[in-house]
């Protein structure tokens, strides 16, 4: 007989396809020693029955109370760590002169490695009590801090993939905050990535490294070309951010007389295993890349409102084949929520679709076929984050790691408004979506592991 590490009974929301949630009602998750779901059993099955009274006394057999729910962990696909310190503050300036006045000197700070000690710890912490199981982060251009951040996801029993961030230029980047030259940026790269492959030998959830050129304008292109050579000889992940803002987008025009998803992918850095953030100005052409090559979006929706004068064509991309995910992208997104997020998406998609200019008629004003609803917004966060990642994770599904939350509707401090106990199970949903608050997530799991609770 199978030994199971713990067998939880209630009900599941996860999605398999974007349109519709998949209401998994008291059903049994048995899961193994890895952490992984290793058999679901639904109550029009066979031996439901027989199991559930085999092991309902079992010391590791959990029963979910009334107005509790699982949902998959949270996927947020982009992350900068260092800007968690200045999170909810300085988004009044457009995105160079954010980065130049706000963002590159708080980086800087990371050289001291107690002060990333203390801003890592809270905010690893803070995303898994958000019900964020798995993060792609962008650290700073310091190895060590880097490295730190990484140990302290595999401490905490979250699943990072983690980038020392690469920016050589010295046309672009400040003296005070800068890789010292295009070899050292390398050589770092290279280390970074063989500590962190070793520190993973030992962490059940999985850490990543992750080859991370901030973005092209403050990359060299030797640097850009090393960084593909280097994410293809160790297999790693690779992030950076894509076409964003009207001027990131007309920059790497102007420079490398193409846009910047052809320049990724000449530079080696497009691939299964790559996710770009924002990817807003993407054209069909390079939409088209994206899909042929597996390259994943991270899409920023509340960070976009701020600095990508525009809107992410999602279901344009979607269509065409292309994963797509969340990502909070904090400090440029003041939240660390992937809910708020869900929701900005949704309003956002809306507004697309609308347009937002009374001066012209209806029929002019928005783009068709734009809106998206909580329930695609929800895969967005979930299911899109895992396939983005190529990972088996964000679905509550047999051989997918056991990466959950457990919503308590019913937490008294932020009680949802449930009146009716016949309640359809899909409106509740929807409420748990667009009304929990981190006190209601009462739990949190990652590869098997209880890693928040309140
Ligand atoms: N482009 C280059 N760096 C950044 C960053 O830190 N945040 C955002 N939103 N865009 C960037
Ligand atoms: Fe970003």
């Amino acid at each position: 007989m199978i030994n199971y590490t713990y067998i939880f009974h209630g009900t599941a929301f996860t999605s398999y396809s974007p349109e519709k949630v998949n209401i998994l009602k008291n059903h049994l998750f048995f899961v193994n020693a890895e952490g992984l779901i290793e058999k679901i059993v639904s109550p029009e099955e066979e031996d439901y029955a027989s199991l559930l009274t085999a092991h309902k006394e079992d010391a590791n057999f959990r029963q979910l109370d009334e107005g509790q729910y699982f949902l998959p962990g949270f996927v947020d696909l982009h992350v900068h760590a260092p800007q968690w310190a200045q999170s909810g503050t300085a988004l009044d300036l457009p995105l160079y002169d954010w980065l130049h006045t706000y963002t590159f000197p708080l980086e800087a700070k990371y050289a001291d490695l107690s002060f990333a000690e203390s801003v890592y710890e809270d905010l690893v912490s803070t995303l898994l009590a958000n019900g964020t199981t798995t993060v792609l982060y962008f650290a700073t251009v310091h190895k060590e801090a880097s490295l730190l951040l990484a140990e302290i996801c595999a401490k905490k029993g979250q699943r990072g993939l983690v980038g020392k961030v690469v920016m050589d230029d010295p046309e672009q980047n400040p003296l005070y905050y800068r890789d010292a030259d295009t070899e050292t940026a390398l050589k770092d790269t290279e280390e970074f990535i063989l500590a962190v492959q070793e520190l993973a030998k030992d962490v059940k959830q999985g850490v990543y490294p992750v080859v991370t050129p901030r973005f092209i304008p403050s990359c060299s292109d030797e640097a850009l070309k090393g960084l593909g050579d280097l994410a293809a000889k160790y297999d790693t992940h690779i992030q950076s951010h894509c076409s964003e803002s009207d001027w990131a987008h007309q920059y790497v025009k102007d420079r490398l007389q193409k846009n910047d998803a052809f320049a990724l992918n000449d530079f080696g850095l497009l691939g299964e295993k790559s996710v770009m953030a924002h990817c807003n100005f993407l054209d069909d052409n390079d939409a088209a890349l994206f899909a042929s090559t597996g390259t994943a979006i991270s899409h920023c929706p509340l960070s976009n409102a701020y600095f990508a004068n525009s809107v992410l064509p999602l279901k344009r991309f979607q269509a065409m084949g292309i994963d797509i995910g969340l990502g909070t992208d904090i400090s440029a997104g003041a939240t660390p929520s992937i809910y708020d997020n869900a929701k900005q998406a949704v309003v956002s998609s809306r507004m697309l679709e609308d347009g937002v200019s009374t001066a012209l008629s209806a029929e002019e004003r928005g783009v068709p076929d734009s809106r998206i609803s909580i329930h695609e917004a929800f895969y967005l966060a979930t299911a899109g984050g895992g396939e983005s990642l190529s990972l088996p994770i964000g679905k509550i599904a047999e051989n997918y790691s056991w990466d959950v939350q457990i919503i308590d509707t019913k937490a008294p401090a932020a009680k949802l408004p449930i009146f009716n106990s016949e309640e359809e199970l899909d409106d509740i949903f929807q409420k748990i979506l667009y009304l929990v608050r981190p006190e209601n997530i009462k739990e949190v799991w990652v590869q098997g592991e209880k890693v928040h609770s309140r």
